[in-house]
């Protein structure tokens, strides 16, 4: 007769358990009955790397990484981007529909009322080396934003919490854009409310002398564009940080600091400005065989390709790539794509990738747009903290709202020594272990 639950027969005590299935899951907790005596902890799940792990329910962003399928509150992502505007997606993503005309232009009037940031952030800013990278710049804001608005320690008053969605949402561009010109040596520029959110971020980058900065309106569809496939993705490396900061009940702007910091690593965020880096070493079509054969013995990974989800085409790669010719015929053609195509090419009929189904990802091509619109490499992973704050946030939100959240706390499997004897300074050997070395 099938039941809705698993059997588990422990064969070191003969003993069997029976524990409840809900949404195709077992609770690990209910793991813990199984013992083999009285004294025993109890068994706990082994998973370093949340890889067959569920951290939380989230009604935010679907994904099946096997067709290639995401989706946001139902969405697919293609018609997100196909339809939608950046700041529309957003409202979706944190509101769990898409806004009604009334409700969008509401919206948009709120983020436009919160651009502005305090004097004392372009102090801050200005502290920096003068070639300081923007993410460390971004980190460091972000995370002083909890300082201006001391108010944010409120995460359970529901107020408190729409207003610093607004607040960060409004002032990321502001800060990736100050971060931009203290590195180039240019004054700052102050938001522009008369342009969209994407338009007023090229306004803050790229204004020089001009009265009013006008933003080309295909560069700005497609940075608004690139900021959709960006705004969430469920349950990855920045988002966990989010939320796992979140839940000691730390204000939503440390949150974010967080969550910037492990966005910055090249196997997350980092990817696209690792992956330029990477074509622009290969330099031609003609080097691409060797490239690779380099990749298959070890040497080093394929930057922009795989995924821990996605076992298919990463969907919003597909749209990147259709989305760089349309560019291009504004810009110009980056040559690097030809390199990277010929890259997915060779890569995806080679028995190494196909075995271990990698596929491209969105920071394959990512970078290769956002050079042709002409951002500096050091903005890629900028550009992506700026459209994932919302996920980040709609996460966040989401984790206050449910009564299951409680403070993250991991356990792990202890590997060190048992209790010893203390040993006094004149009877110690030097012990040091080898560093192991780390994996490419
Ligand atoms: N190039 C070459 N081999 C790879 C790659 C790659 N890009 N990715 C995975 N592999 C191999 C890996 O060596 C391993 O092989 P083996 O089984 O022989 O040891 C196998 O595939 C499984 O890899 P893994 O490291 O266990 O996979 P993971 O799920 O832990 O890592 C990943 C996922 C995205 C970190 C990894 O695929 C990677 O490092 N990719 C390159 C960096 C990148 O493009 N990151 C952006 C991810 S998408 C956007 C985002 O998250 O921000």
């Amino acid at each position: 007769m099938p039941s809705n639950d698993l059997t588990i027969t422990d064969n070191r005590t003969g003993k069997q358990y029976t524990v409840p299935i809900e949404n195709g899951t077992v609770r690990s907790l209910d793991l813990r009955q199984i013992k083999t005596s009285a004294d025993d902890f109890g068994l706990l799940g082994y998973d370093p790397s949340f890889d067959n792990t569920a951290s939380c329910k989230s009604a935010i962003t679907f994904i099946d990484g096997d067709k290639g399928i995401l989706r946001h509150r139902g969405y697919p992502i293609d018609e997100l981007a196909a339809k939608s505007t950046f700041l529309e997606v957003a409202y979706l993503v944190l509101y769990g529909e898409l806004p009604t005309k009334a409700e969008l232009a509401q919206w948009e009037a709120n983020i436009k009322d919160h651009t502005f940031v305090h004097e004392n952030i372009r102090k801050l800013i200005d502290a920096f080396q003068y070639d300081a990278h923007p993410m460390g710049i971004l980190v460091s804001a972000a995370g002083a934003l909890s300082t201006f608005y001391p108010d944010a320690k409120n995460v359970g008053n529901a107020e408190s919490r729409e207003l610093q969605i607004a607040r960060a949402i409004a002032k990321m561009p502001t800060l990736a854009a100050y971060a931009y010109r203290h590195r180039q040596g240019q004054p700052y520029v102050y938001p522009d409310n008369d342009l969209s959110y994407a338009g007023n971020l090229l306004n803050m980058l790229w204004k020089k002398g001009e009265l009013k900065y006008k933003p080309n309106p295909v560069l700005e569809r497609a940075l608004d564009l690139l900021f959709i496939l960006h705004a969430d993705h469920e349950q990855n490396c920045s988002t966990n940080a989010m939320r796992s900061i979140g839940s000691s009940q730390a204000d939503p702007y440390v949150s974010l600091a967080g969550a910037i910091g492990a966005l910055y690593g090249p196997l997350h965020g980092g990817a696209n400005e690792a992956a330029i880096n990477m074509l622009r070493r290969i330099g031609s079509k003609d080097k691409v065989n060797d490239f690779i054969k380099g990749v298959k013995v070890g040497n080093e990974r394929l930057m922009g390709f795989g995924h821990r989800v996605y076992k298919n085409y990463d969907p919003r790669a597909k749209i990147i790539r259709a989305t760089a010719e349309q560019v291009f015929e504004t810009t110009g053609r980056n040559p690097l794509i030809d390199i990277a195509t010929e890259l997915e090419r060779i890569a995806l009929q080679d028995e190494y990738f196909i075995s271990r189904r990698l596929y491209p990802n969105v920071d394959f091509y990512s970078g290769i747009i956002y050079q042709a619109m002409g951002f500096s490499m050091e903005m890629y992973p900028v550009l992506f903290a700026i459209a994932r704050t919302s996920g980040w946030l709609a996460q966040w939100r989401e984790m206050q709202m449910d009564p299951q959240t409680r403070i993250a706390r991991p356990r792990q499997v202890y590997t060190g020594p048992p209790v010893r004897a203390y040993v006094p300074l004149e009877h110690r050997n030097s012990a040091k272990p080898a560093q192991p070395a780390s994996k490419k």
